[in-house]
């Protein structure tokens, strides 16, 4: 823990060096009475002691039923992190001196809290905002500008004023009913960008993201991300009322793209995509009548798995693809084009199959180079393991709809784990 400690306050030093900040150079001394060793305050008059610091080492953690106030007025800088959990019948915490926090800042289950005043606070490890139903407000008024991660998750927040940071490990924001829009400046995310189940229909604004490794979208209603030119995790976007998606700019996805029950899906544009470095699928889009939104693919590093009523759909440049490839339709897309990417070997997978109105049972076959001994004719629906272990990257990051206050920390754990180095690679 000490070590950890040690290695944060050097990557946020890096950090705040890097935006000419004062606020952190080195560890500080501090008095004894403001160095804290996993303390946990229960009372009021234990939160004095650490509000009684302008600067304070160690971690903090503030729980209970004891506090309709917690009041931090008077602590600046904490080494460390400070956690307010289950403090269930505080309405305000109060601490507008505060202006750093090297770890994480967390705020979780305090049910009736309405009142966050985070005046001056502008660099944290990480933030974290979960089960907060009764907050509207993030009390950010300076914004934060240094952070490695930030999760929004659960709360009554209806916007995220105040979280001005460029680059990010991880950008969560999920199941907070009142957030109907995220227009962000964000312009990297070295690690996940997680935006599920908010309002009904979510607008995501990220205009000026240039690169992410995964990203995460389920029930948003559009997507914006015209500078964006890598992606070398996977996107999946589900269970959205997007009608389309496009991606202008993107060159290259490292892992796979999903898109997957859409149901007012209608078109897809990657103009630029010239490689998927996993598995494609496109599923269950009722609406979708067309994929041909790929002029420029050329590879995809797994397989292929497309179903749906399409009348069109080409992949005019696709020239490899490594695993398996199924395609089916019921619309009067037909399959010639495609059978003729496996004759030409450009399928490498053990498995191609492709089913169209003509082929009501399936045109589909073994392929020559198959290791397996199986004589199945391959018609079967589903088989293609190849294609979910390869799109399966970014799943044990991802959101679910009410997520627990109890599994958010534990994807926080990993998020804290990972800060330093990350932080120190952000300039
Ligand atoms: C940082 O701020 C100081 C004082 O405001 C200024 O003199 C210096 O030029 C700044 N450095 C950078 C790198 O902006
Ligand atoms: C939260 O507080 C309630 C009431 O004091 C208690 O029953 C519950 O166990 C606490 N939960 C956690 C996770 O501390
Ligand atoms: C993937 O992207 C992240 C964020 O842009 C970057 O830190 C990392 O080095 C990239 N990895 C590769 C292999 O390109
Ligand atoms: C992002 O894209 C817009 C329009 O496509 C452009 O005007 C802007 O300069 C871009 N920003 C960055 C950071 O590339
Ligand atoms: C479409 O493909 C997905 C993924 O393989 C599968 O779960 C789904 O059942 C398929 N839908 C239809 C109608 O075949
Ligand atoms: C299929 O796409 C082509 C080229 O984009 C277009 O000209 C044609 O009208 C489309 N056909 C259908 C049935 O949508």
């Amino acid at each position: 823990m000490q070590l950890k400690n040690v290695i944060a306050i050097s990557a946020i030093a890096g950090l705040a060096s890097a935006a000419n900040s004062t606020l952190t150079t080195a560890t500080p001394d501090v008095t004894s009475h403001c160095s804290f060793s996993d303390f946990t305050a229960t009372a009021s008059n234990q939160v004095q002691s650490v509000a009684a610091c302008e600067t304070a080492v160690g971690d903090i953690t503030i729980q209970g039923t004891a506090f309709g106030t917690v009041e931090l007025t008077g602590l600046q800088q904490l080494y460390g992190s400070l956690h307010v959990l289950n403090a269930t019948q505080a309405t305000t915490v109060n601490a507008p001196t505060l202006q750093l926090v090297s770890g994480e800042l967390e705020f979780n289950a305090n049910t009736i809290l309405s009142n966050l005043n985070l005046a001056q606070l502008t660099t944290v490890g990480s933030l974290t905002l979960n089960a907060l139903p009764a907050l509207d407000n993030t009390g950010l008024t300076a914004g934060l500008t240094s952070a490695d991660s930030v999760v929004i998750s659960d709360t009554g927040l209806s916007s995220l004023t105040g979280i001005n940071v460029y680059q990010l490990k991880v950008f969560n924001v999920n199941n907070n009913d009142n957030i109907d829009t995220i227009d962000s400046g964000l312009r990297e995310v070295t690690d996940t960008i997680d935006i599920s189940y908010n309002a009904e229909k979510v607008d995501v604004i990220l205009n000026q993201l240039t690169g992410a490794k995964n990203i995460v979208l389920q029930s948003i209603n559009s997507f914006s991300a015209p500078n964006l030119t890598l992606a070398n995790g996977s996107i999946a976007i589900s269970s959205s009322s997007i009608e389309k998606v496009e991606f202008a700019e993107l060159t290259s996805i490292g892992n796979s793209l999903t898109i997957n029950k859409n149901e007012d899906l209608t078109e897809l544009d990657f103009p630029q995509l010239k490689s998927i470095g996993g598995a494609l699928q496109v599923s269950d889009n009722d609406e979708l009548k067309s994929f041909a939104g790929f002029p420029k693919l050329q590879t995809i590093g797994g397989s292929v798995n497309i179903n749906g009523t399409f009348d069109n759909g080409t992949f005019e440049s696709l020239s490899r693809v490594a695993g398996g490839f199924i395609l089916k339709t019921d619309g009067d897309l037909s399959c010639s084009a495609f059978n003729k990417l496996n004759t030409n070997g450009d399928i490498k997978g053990d498995k191609f199959q492709c089913e169209d109105k003509q082929t009501t049972s399936s045109s589909s076959s073994r392929k020559s180079n198959s290791d397996s001994t199986d004589s199945s004719d391959s018609t079967e629906t589903g088989s293609n393991s190849g294609s979910s272990s390869t799109s399966s990257g970014s799943s044990s990051s991802t959101s679910s709809r009410r997520n627990g206050a109890a599994s958010n920390t534990g994807k926080l754990a990993s998020v804290v784990a990972g800060f330093a180095a990350v932080g120190v690679a952000l300039f």
